[in-house]
């Protein structure tokens, strides 16, 4: 895997995949050494992001390295006008591996294909966002002890829900059956669901959570994407399609978690948070020992 970008998530094979999810156990044992002291790694965020940026800061952080970069691009020169290329090319010089978030689908693979040093793909508008898949694919396996045959619950924005994206792609590797929750305008992307097809998994399609929850190990919960939206208006008629509550998930099966990326907005109530199946805030912290893992195995440090 060394200096191996990852810009889709079948970049990497699923042995790869499980080596980063065995790599990541190791570090979440032992997630401060002094490995990265004499390594730079870029951060370009195009897009707003909370636990992806901050997440690789701290994973870099805990291990010794130096991070660049930026947080928004208006305090930059693409606010003069300088192209992706230029950009990617000059922030090369200064760092060994570069985590990229942008707006804008294939920006990740044209960096990937030009620049000198790996790129990370930490999201790029509504196609893939491997990083997030890598830790989501951990927390099911510390939550289930098992990714082998396990029924996962897909909800909200599947059409442009990056996260989905890739996860839904991993998952085929792992005998998933799917159920997929959306309202009729955000179902799964056909280009993604040739995946679930290729592989002869099953995959079920919903509009109501209610009927998936006693079935499911995992229910992946999803924010409507209104910054994917061309119609504010379509946005708002189905802004609150879904809400979980506490009370939806008292009779679901002793394994069943609830994961979501997050940020989320009003798909998952605040009382759920304290239920024992809430898995979200740590899957986030797993996302830490994930991308500590990811680095150093690109960087060829492990
Ligand atoms: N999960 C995720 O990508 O969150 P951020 O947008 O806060 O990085």
């Amino acid at each position: 895997m060394k200096n191996k970008s990852l810009v889709s998530i079948n970049d990497y094979t699923k042995e790869e995949h499980i080596r980063i999810l065995d790599l990541a156990k190791e570090f979440e044992k032992n997630p401060v050494q002094n490995i990265m002291q004499h390594h730079v790694v870029a951060s370009l965020f195009f897009e707003p992001s909370t636990r992806t940026r901050l997440s690789f800061e701290s994973a870099v952080n805990r291990l010794g390295g130096k991070i660049v970069g930026f947080s928004e691009a208006t305090n930059t020169s693409v606010k003069k006008g300088e192209s992706l290329r230029d950009t990617i090319l000059t922030v090369a010089n200064y760092s060994d591996l570069i985590v990229m978030r942008n707006p804008i689908e294939g920006s990740a693979r044209f960096a990937s294909e030009i620049s000198p040093v790996p790129i990370i793909n930490a999201g790029d508008g509504a196609n893939q966002h491997p990083t997030q898949t890598l830790l989501d694919l951990y927390s099911i396996l510390k939550t289930q002890g098992t990714l082998d045959n396990l029924h996962i619950a897909m909800v909200g924005d599947l059409k442009y829900g990056r996260t989905i994206h890739s996860l839904v792609i991993a998952l085929c590797n792992f005998n998933t059956t799917f159920h997929l929750v959306s309202p009729p305008e955000l179902k799964l992307p056909s280009s993604v669901k040739m995946h679930i097809k290729e592989k002869n998994l099953a995959y079920h399609q919903y509009t109501e959570m209610d009927e998936v929850l006693p079935r499911t190990d995992i229910l992946y919960m999803t924010r409507i994407q209104q910054e994917r939206f061309s119609d504010p208006l379509e946005y708002e008629r189905i802004k609150n399609a879904f809400n979980l509550h506490q009370d939806m998930i008292a009779d679901t099966k002793e394994n069943f978690r609830v994961l979501h990326p997050l940020p989320r907005v009003k798909e998952i109530n605040i009382n759920v948070d304290k239920s024992a199946k809430a898995y979200y805030f740590e899957q986030a912290l797993n996302g830490v020992f994930v991308r500590q893992a990811l680095i150093t195995s690109i960087l060829g440090i492990k």
